[in-house]
C-alpha cells in the first residue's frame, strides 16, 4: 500500500510538551524508542536506517501508520495511530497511540504456571493472521498483546505485508520462522510441543493430505528447530 499518509513537522518545544512526564518504555543504541505518556499514549520514535534501504523511501513510520489501519480494516486488533509527526531536528519520525490496555504475550506466559490455553490461541491466531494475508515478520510473543478480554492484539507493526488473498504455504513457512526469533519464545513453544502446535495450526487452518505434507517439508527448511 503505497498510499502515503502526511506527518507534519514537531519543533523541539512542542515534543517537549507532548513528552511531559512520560516514562520510558524502550529504548535503544540510537535513543528512546517507546514512551508511556501520563494520559496512558503511546509516543513510538523511528530513527532513520544508516543502511540505504526501501526505509529511505517507504520509512518505518509510515509503513507502521498504513500497515496499523489495514489491520484494522481486517477486523484484526491493532494500534489506533493518533499523530505521525517528523522530528527534523533529530532526524526521526514519531507516531502517538492510545495504549491498548494489555500485557503482551510473553509477560503473560512468564506469569502463569500453565500457559497452554495461550498457546492453544496463539495457532489459532496464526491461522486468522495468514487467511487474512498477513505475513507479520515481528511475530514474536512481545509484539502480541493480551488484552483484558483475552482477545489478541498486534503492536509493532511496521515490518509486515498484507495482500488480499491468503498466504501461501511457503510465507507461512517462513513466519513460523519469524515465530521462533526469541530464545524465550522459542523455550516456551519448545516445552509446550512444536508439533502441538502444527498439528493445531493445521487442523484450524484445514490444512491436509498433500498440503500438510508439503507444508511440513517447507517448515523443516525454514524452520528446522521446530521438526527436530
Ligand atoms: N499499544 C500498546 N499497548 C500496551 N503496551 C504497549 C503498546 N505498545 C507498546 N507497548 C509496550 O511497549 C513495549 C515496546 O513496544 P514495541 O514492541 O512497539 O517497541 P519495540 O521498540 O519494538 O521494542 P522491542 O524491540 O523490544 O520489540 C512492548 O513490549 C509493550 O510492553
Ligand atoms: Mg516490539
Amino acid at each position: 500500500m503505497w498510499l502515503l499518509p502526511r506527518s507534519t513537522p514537531i519543533s523541539a518545544a512542542e515534543f517537549e510538551q507532548l513528552r511531559a512526564g512520560a516514562r520510558l518504555l524502550e529504548r535503544d543504541g540510537r535513543g528512546e524508542k517507546v514512551l508511556l505518556t501520563p494520559d496512558k499514549h503511546i509516543i513510538k520514535l523511528f530513527y532513520p536506517r544508516r543502511r540505504i534501504t526501501s526505509a529511505r523511501i517507504y520509512p518505518y513510520a509510515y509503513r507502521f501508520w498504513n500497515n496499523a489501519r489495514q489491520l484494522r480494516e481486517k477486523g484484526i486488533i491493532s494500534i489506533s495511530c493518533e499523530q505521525l509527526r517528523y522530528d527534523r531536528q533529530n532526524g526521526r519520525h514519531l507516531i502517538t497511540y492510545p495504549l491498548l490496555p494489555g500485557t503482551t504475550l510473553r509477560d503473560r506466559l512468564a506469569g502463569v504456571s500453565n500457559g497452554d490455553g495461550y498457546l492453544d490461541k496463539l495457532a489459532t491466531y496464526l491461522v486468522t493472521l495468514h487467511a487474512n494475508g498477513i505475513l507479520f515478520r515481528s511475530i514474536h510473543m512481545g509484539n502480541i498483546l493480551v488484552l483484558e478480554n483475552s482477545d489478541y492484539g498486534l503492536i509493532d507493526v511496521a515490518d509486515m505485508t498484507i495482500r488480499q488473498w491468503p498466504l501461501g504455504l511457503v510465507k507461512r513457512a517462513r513466519n513460523f520462522r519469524h515465530l521462533l526469533h526469541d530464545r524465550r519464545d522459542r523455550e516456551r513453544l519448545e516445552k509446550y510441543g512444536y508439533d502441538r502446535l502444527l498439528d493445531n495450526y493445521e487442523t484450524a487452518a484445514g490444512i491436509s493430505g498433500y498440503r500438510r505434507t508439503l507444508l511440513r517439508k517447507l517448515i523443516r527448511h525454514y524452520a528446522p528447530a521446530m521438526t527436530l
